[in-house]
């Protein structure tokens, strides 16, 4: 008898355990939020890759955060050519037709105060990227076989313009903020966003996973620095890049933010793994520049690399350490550079905060930008070299890199 409590005892401890654990998961993935289209983009031509009309998702402020506004712009890689745009154009990042209607808000984006304590009750805005060109293109011409629409800049003025119209015209607080391609983007748009709000709004930028750098990879190529020259003639994007820097160099190197991000005025604050997993991934070792798969493994999961393989890692560190340095010195700039494997830090709740989740000088994500935005506390970090931060989450890959970069 006395056993057979003892096992009634354990098993509905284990039951209460899940229960807690299932509560946490559901209560740390935020609220799923609704899509809302913006059909009146299409009359400007302002569309996705294949013709939709553009969207976002947008949970509203509520308290003493109703006139405050986050925009985080969606990631995903880029298209660089026809035939990859026409690869993109039938999925969810090329068509505003092939996206679910309800995401969750995790992160940066959740609605708790326990999970997000500067920017939980701010209007949130996630707007979905279907371009294929970090919202930058602007190509007059459909070709009516292809029915490829290259309109990203259209698109970024469209939604900016629907949502000035739905209250952010009347903003106290406004963040530009985005992971990936979406990274970049709030770089290339921030002194943009900027103009469009009030003088009297405080406006800053955020870039997580966007500091893209013009590194060599592993074949002694240029894999990156020509994949940016072709995304930007494919996209007519010239003419949306910052001038300041056009009017230096071409305009392919101008989607580098170590070329131009020193021009721009607005308040910026870059978030990024030193050893960014997209960016060993794609640029460092893409696969044509690794024909035998050698990093195939390594590339997976960053304790599987070799002695060699980590010594290149370490000097593509040190090269995105000197990128970093052309920014210049700027009070107002934010920086948590981390030594961790990973590749977009601020919508995934273990990243952004959580009891375990990375540090910098014993600081979260969340607080370092919440510090950063209330002028509480300037924040500029760079991490010891790897393996040095034990609080790293570093990424595991299940899958080898998409031969088209990041689908
Ligand atoms: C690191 O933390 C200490 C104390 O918590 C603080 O005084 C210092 O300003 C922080 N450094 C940075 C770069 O934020
Ligand atoms: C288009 O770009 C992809 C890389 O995204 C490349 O593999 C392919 O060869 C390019 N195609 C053409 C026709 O240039």
């Amino acid at each position: 008898m006395f056993d057979m409590h003892r096992m009634v005892d354990t098993t509905s401890c284990q039951w209460l355990h899940l229960l807690l654990l299932g509560l946490l998961w559901f209560k740390t993935q935020g609220v799923y939020v609704p899509i809302t289209y913006v059909p009146s983009a299409v009359a400007r031509g302002a569309v996705c890759l294949d013709g939709s009309p553009p969207a976002y998702h947008w949970d509203r402020g509520y308290g003493t955060g109703i006139n405050s506004w986050l925009i985080q712009l969606e990631g995903g890689g880029w298209c660089n050519n026809v035939t990859s745009c026409l690869v993109r154009k039938n999925t969810h990042l090329g068509s505003s037709k092939r996206m679910v209607k309800r995401i969750p808000f995790s992160g940066i984006l959740n609605n708790k105060h326990q999970f997000n304590p500067d920017f939980y009750n701010w209007n949130r805005v996630k707007v979905r990227y279907c371009d294929g060109s970090s919202f930058t293109g602007d190509v007059a011409a459909v070709n009516p076989v292809t029915n490829l629409h290259f309109r990203g800049a259209r698109v970024w003025l469209a939604v900016m313009e629907d949502l000035l119209a739905k209250g952010m015209r009347n903003a106290e607080n406004a963040v530009l903020s985005g992971c990936s391609a979406g990274g970049l983007a709030s770089i290339l748009h921030c002194d943009s966003f900027r103009a469009l709000l009030p003088m009297g709004t405080k406006v800053k930028c955020l870039s997580d996973a966007g500091y893209f750098i013009n590194a060599m990879d592993v074949s002694g190529g240029h894999y990156i620095e020509a994949f940016f020259n072709q995304l930007v003639a494919t996209h007519g994007s010239a003419k949306n890049l910052l001038p300041s820097c056009t009017s230096r160099m071409r305009p392919g190197l101008c989607f580098f933010p170590e070329y131009m991000a020193q021009q721009i005025q607005t308040p910026l604050f870059i978030i990024n793994a030193a050893y960014d997993s997209w960016q060993i991934r794609n640029i460092l070792a893409p696969g044509i520049a690794d024909p035998h798969g050698y990093w195939e493994s390594c590339k997976l999961d960053i304790k599987n690399c070799l002695p060699s393989q980590i010594k290149t890692m370490q000097d593509f560190r040190l090269q995105f350490l000197v990128a970093l340095l052309r920014l210049g010195k700027s009070s107002s700039r934010g920086m948590f550079i981390d030594s961790c494997y990973a590749h977009c830090q601020t919508e995934m709740q273990g990243l952004w905060l959580m009891p375990d989740s990375p540090l910098l000088n014993k600081t979260s994500i969340a607080k370092a930008v919440g510090d950063w935005f209330y002028d509480r506390n300037p924040f500029q970090k760079i991490d010891c070299a790897y393996p040095c931060n034990p609080t790293c989450h570093n990424r595991i890959y299940e899958q080898p890199a998409h031969h088209y970069p990041n689908f």
